[in-house]
């Protein structure tokens, strides 16, 4: 059994199913993703993992504790970063951290020296004493990881660790998590929107849209799954283009966005003659390798970048393509 197993968890909220029926299991010392877009549902289920909020129906056993039965075992074993800021800005780095070794019942002989480690983990030595409203928005994100952490927890719960950061700030935390599973014994369940963000950093991930999961696996096998390379391309006839595309063996995948096609295609090298040939008359072209984006879009049929429902609804005005 992995360290994480959901049986059928669910919650409701009135009328809306945030999270629907999800199964999952994950094993210790990975990183495993929950990648979805706005309101998917993924901080709705980091909280009841994180026995913050009770499921509508099924359960849960995080470090082999159930969330029902034994919450207040399970928040001993984990340790939570939260999508919104949550250190005490008008305290210093050193003050938040050690409160937090209080409230979590590390012995106050031994918090100093976690202390030291945490801030040494995150390569913030020296800014210890600094109020944290000095912080930048990076470091102050740094702190909140070091202080998820301080109490040694065997289950770190990350709800999108880099939201609203620039991509360089980003990058840096993507290098301090590495650290962390490099250097501690913690499995890590991270959500994020951020596509890039999922597969550098996760051994495993569940696309989760609309509270279910719709594919989970490792991050190659999931771009695997889309079939092929994407080629994009202007044409002046999307629509009698992608009826043309579609009867290729080598196309798994063709959507058409106004006068763009997106076409997935097997052995991209190979094929391209054949592609360019019932493409008719084009304008530009590109090739790129897979991202999960189109891995997304692939099992929602909209991407991530869009909002939700809003996005779907868009997607049915534009989809020429057929999946096969
Ligand atoms: N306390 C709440 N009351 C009512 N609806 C909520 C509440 N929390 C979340 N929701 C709704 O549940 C859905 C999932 O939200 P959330 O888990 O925050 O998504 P995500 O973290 O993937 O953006 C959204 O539609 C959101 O509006
Ligand atoms: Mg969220």
């Amino acid at each position: 059994m992995g360290v994480i197993t959901t049986k059928g968890l669910t919650k409701k909220f009135g009328e809306l199913t945030a999270v629907d029926n999800l199964d999952l299991d994950i094993k210790e010392g990975e990183i495993f993703g929950l990648l979805g877009p706005n309101g998917a549902g993924k901080t709705t289920i980091i909280s009841m993992l994180a026995t913050l909020l009770d499921p509508t129906s099924g359960t849960a056993t995080v470090a082999n504790q159930d969330i029902l039965k034994k919450p207040s075992k399970v928040r001993e074993h984990i340790g939570i970063v939260f999508q919104d800021p949550s250190s005490d800005d008008i305290l210093t780095g050193r003050e938040n951290l050690y409160l937090h070794g209080l409230m979590y019942g590390v012995p106050r002989s031994i918090i100093p020296q976690r202390i030291d480690d945490a801030f040494d983990l995150i390569q913030l030595t020296g800014r210890e004493d600094d109020l944290v409203k000095t912080y930048s928005g990076g470091m102050r994100r740094r702190l909140e990881l070091a202080r998820g952490l301080l109490h040694h927890p065997e289950v770190l719960f990350l709800d999108e660790p880099t939201l609203g950061l620039d991509p360089q700030t980003r990058k840096r935390i993507w290098e301090h998590i590495e650290k962390i599973v490099k250097e501690r014994k913690v499995t890590i369940i991270l959500t994020t929107h951020y596509m890039e963000e999922a597969d550098r950093l996760c051994d495993r991930l569940a696309i989760i849209d609309n509270g279910k999961i719709v594919a989970l696996d490792t991050p190659n096998a999931l771009k695997a799954q889309v079939g092929g390379d994407t080629v994009q391309m202007e044409v002046s006839e999307p629509e009698k283009a992608a009826k043309e595309l579609e009867k290729l063996d080598c196309v798994s995948r063709c959507e058409a966005r106004e006068n763009r096609l997106d076409i997935a295609v097997k052995d991209v090298a190979q094929n391209l003659p054949k592609v360019f040939a019932a493409a008719g008359e084009i304008s530009n072209f590109s090739v790129r390798n897979t991202t999960l984006d189109d891995v997304f879009m692939h099992y929602t049929g909209y991407d991530i970048r869009d909002e939700g429902a809003e996005g779907a609804a868009k997607h049915m005005q534009r989809v020429v393509g057929i999946k096969k």
